[in-house]
């Protein structure tokens, strides 16, 4: 797809459910007794191929729109499937999936696209094999397809090298299924929507600084889930609001979680005017409207205990960057390396495509921004975040710019193309 500078950016926008909160919604659906009604589900390709994996462990799912119902069998309802499960791209999927999977009364397998053979599973076989658990990488590599034998599990306390949302999950989700308490500990707090969903459906969970606790065997019923606007996805369109000059852009209910707002503080840091309008909160999610004007941006340094805050915004937060003046430092950030693609690799050799002094670090990039960009060939490595992100330079960028495999935005936000043209009229 060809995309050219932009005039401007005007009006108003709905960014589609938040993609974490729409797996949780049919994960913890499923394992409760009863209806659960989700409404805003981001009827994305990753939480679509969680919904297709929960049917086939025997839970009768309806979608209508973006409304689904789960009708949940309880903790102990799923049977197991005939073949094997099909995660497609979607590394929440496998890894919040394998922690349920672990415990159950029977064996599976599961198995996803290129890139997820590639995606560490390591990281989730050790805590569970240390719970009990038959979990094996089926070539051998620590990467899908893994085969599941579930055992008893026994409850553990945990403590990751790594601030992932989904391995922390992952074990939680297990530990439902435990012969006792279960926590995790992280180096950094990372996004809890399991926690707050599971609290929500009954179970018993508490957080105390980076460690979450959970209690095994609660019964959890059925929820109405209503879904906030993902804020990864409304980013790209914070990004554009804030570059392309004469931009005004209204956010509508946008997920504001603190675990998840790091955008928005590293925004405010680089100099961007973004006001928050019309905040609530809903079980424990906050949202808000999100008021953006054109700003002119400047560098900055992000490190430490906000990356996990903005993990999946680093590859917008480095075209921020480029058209910011002066230096910015990402760093601690070695976790972008086992994305859908490998992120610095992959924004380093296309930004430098367009004109920008970058460099890929260990753990991150060091951008030295402000000079003109122009439009090239983007390889988006068919990774939705790279795409999205490319889009959105390319609306200040010289030129043509052309990003290689832009369906892959299926994956999180399928009508995005639709959304920025409608924007940029
Ligand atoms: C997610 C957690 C993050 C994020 C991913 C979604 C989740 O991954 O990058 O897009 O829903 O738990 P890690 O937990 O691997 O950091």
């Amino acid at each position: 797809m060809k995309f050219t500078k932009a005039n401007h950016l005007r009006g108003e926008l709905q960014i589609p459910g938040d993609k974490s909160i729409s797996h949780r919604a049919i994960m913890l659906g499923s394992l409760a007794k009863g209806t659960t009604e989700i409404t805003n589900f981001l009827q994305g390709a990753d939480c679509l191929s969680s919904m297709a994996c929960f049917q086939s462990m025997g839970i009768s799912i309806t979608r209508n729109k973006d409304t689904v119902l789960v009708h949940g069998k309880g903790l102990h309802g799923l049977s197991k499937p005939e073949a094997m499960l099909d995660v497609g791209n979607s590394g929440t999927t496998t890894r919040l999936m394998s922690g349920i999977l672990a415990a159950q009364p029977f064996e599976s397998s599961l198995n996803g696209d290129a890139s997820i053979q590639k995606r560490p599973m390591k990281r989730i076989m050790e805590p569970l094999s240390l719970m009990g658990a038959q979990i094996e990488s089926l070539a051998g590599n620590g990467c899908a397809p893994l085969r599941i034998v579930g055992k008893p599990l026994k409850g553990i306390h945990y403590q990751s090298k790594v601030a992932s949302a989904q391995v922390k999950s992952c074990i939680l989700f297990a530990g439902l299924y435990a012969d006792g308490e279960t926590s995790v500990t992280e180096p950094y707090v990372s996004r809890n929507h399991s926690e707050l969903m599971l609290s929500y459906f009954g179970g018993t969970i508490k957080t105390e600084g980076t460690t979450a606790t959970v209690l095994p065997e609660p019964v959890l019923s059925g929820q109405k889930v209503s879904v906030p606007g993902d804020i990864s996805s409304a980013a790209y369109f914070i990004a554009a609001a804030l570059l392309v000059p004469g931009s005004e852009v209204l956010i509508k209910n946008v997920g504001t979680n603190p675990t998840r707002d790091g955008i928005l503080r590293v925004c405010k840091q680089m100099g961007a005017d973004i006001t928050l309008l019309n905040t609530s909160s809903t079980k424990g999610e906050p949202s808000a409207d999100l008021f953006v004007r054109s700003s002119s941006l400047h560098g900055t340094v992000i490190g430490g205990e906000l990356i996990p805050a903005l993990i999946d915004e680093l590859p917008i937060i480095a075209i921020l960057a480029s058209y910011a003046e002066g230096e910015t430092i990402i760093k601690d950030a070695q976790e972008l390396k086992v994305k859908e693609s490998n992120r610095i690799d992959v924004m380093v050799s296309n930004l430098s495509k367009m004109g920008v002094d970058i460099q890929a670090t260990d753990d991150g990039m060091i951008i030295h921004g402000g000079k003109p960009l122009h439009g090239a060939v983007i390889d988006s490595k068919s990774d939705h975040r790279i795409a999205m992100s490319f889009a959105v330079a390319s609306l200040q960028a010289e030129g043509v710019t052309e990003i290689l495999g832009s369906e892959c935005v299926r994956i999180s936000y399928p009508g995005f193309y639709e959304d920025l043209k409608k924007l940029s009229q």
